[in-house]
């Protein structure tokens, strides 16, 4: 179990080696979030048009080690962009990936970018 959330990292824009194109972004509903697939790992998209932003972050959450996080409500936080977990309700900072509720549970998130219609997400392999 370990080793399936040791996969994910958090990725800096500046890191990035490969833009992965996940799709248009129509193909992504608004205010809410999809799941897509890179190489072994599973990441949560979130076109948060409330917000005017794009959000990465690993599917997995580290609470019960549940692949739901694509699943889960946004909102913010005193204006922090977070997800709520579907399971047990955890909320997770969608900028930084810190436990908004000060646990220590942290999760990976991703660049994402806009380009031509296409929305591409950044990883460091
Ligand atoms: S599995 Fe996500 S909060 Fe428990």
């Amino acid at each position: 179990m370990q080793d399936i959330l040791n996969q994910y990292d958090t990725v800096n824009e500046a890191d990035v080696k490969t833009w992965f194109e996940v799709g248009t972004v129509c193909d992504f509903p608004e205010n809410s979030g999809a799941c897509i697939k890179y190489k072994t790992k599973q990441i949560a998209v979130y076109n948060f048009t409330r917000m005017s932003k794009w959000y990465a972050c690993q599917n997995l959450c580290p609470h019960k080690m549940e692949m739901v996080l694509s699943l889960g409500m946004i909102g913010d936080k005193a204006g922090v962009p977070k997800v709520a977990c579907p399971m047990h309700k955890k909320n997770f900072s969608l900028e930084d990936g810190s436990n908004l509720t000060g646990e220590d549970l942290k999760i990976a998130v991703y660049p994402v970018k806009i380009e031509n219609g296409n929305v591409y997400i950044g990883f460091a392999d």
